[in-house]
């Protein structure tokens, strides 16, 4: 297991993010990256690098259409580099 699958499993994301990236009560990480994102307010996003990081960090900020709100969490900046590294990696 790589470290940000053990973080992401350790912190709870993949309960509603799938233990295999699948999705659940939150959007599947599997084919996420750089993958085009409807939000609720009507636009869309690439899901970048920059985007990943910003949704882990402060999950308000952007609302992905059709789910319910994301919990904050207290990853710091290595752990949340490290998830975002997993998430990359999760192709679909
Ligand atoms: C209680 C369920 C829940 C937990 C726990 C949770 N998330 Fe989420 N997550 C969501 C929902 C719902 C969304 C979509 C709403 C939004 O954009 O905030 C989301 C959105 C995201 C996105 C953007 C996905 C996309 O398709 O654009 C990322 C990245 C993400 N979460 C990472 C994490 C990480 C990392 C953790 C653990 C620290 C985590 N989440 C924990 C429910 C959850």
């Amino acid at each position: 297991m790589t470290q940000g699958e053990q973080i992401a499993l350790d912190n709870g994301c993949t309960a509603c993010h799938g233990t295999n990236g699948e999705g659940g009560v939150g959007p599947a990480w599997r084919g996420l990256y750089q993958s085009e994102v409807k939000l609720s307010d009507g636009s869309t996003v690439i899901a970048d690098e920059a985007y990943l990081t910003q949704s882990i960090r402060d999950p308000s900020a952007k609302q992905v259409t059709g789910f319910g709100a994301m919990p904050a969490n207290s990853l710091n900046d290595a752990e949340v580099q490290a998830v975002v590294d997993f998430i990359k990696s999760l192709e679909k």
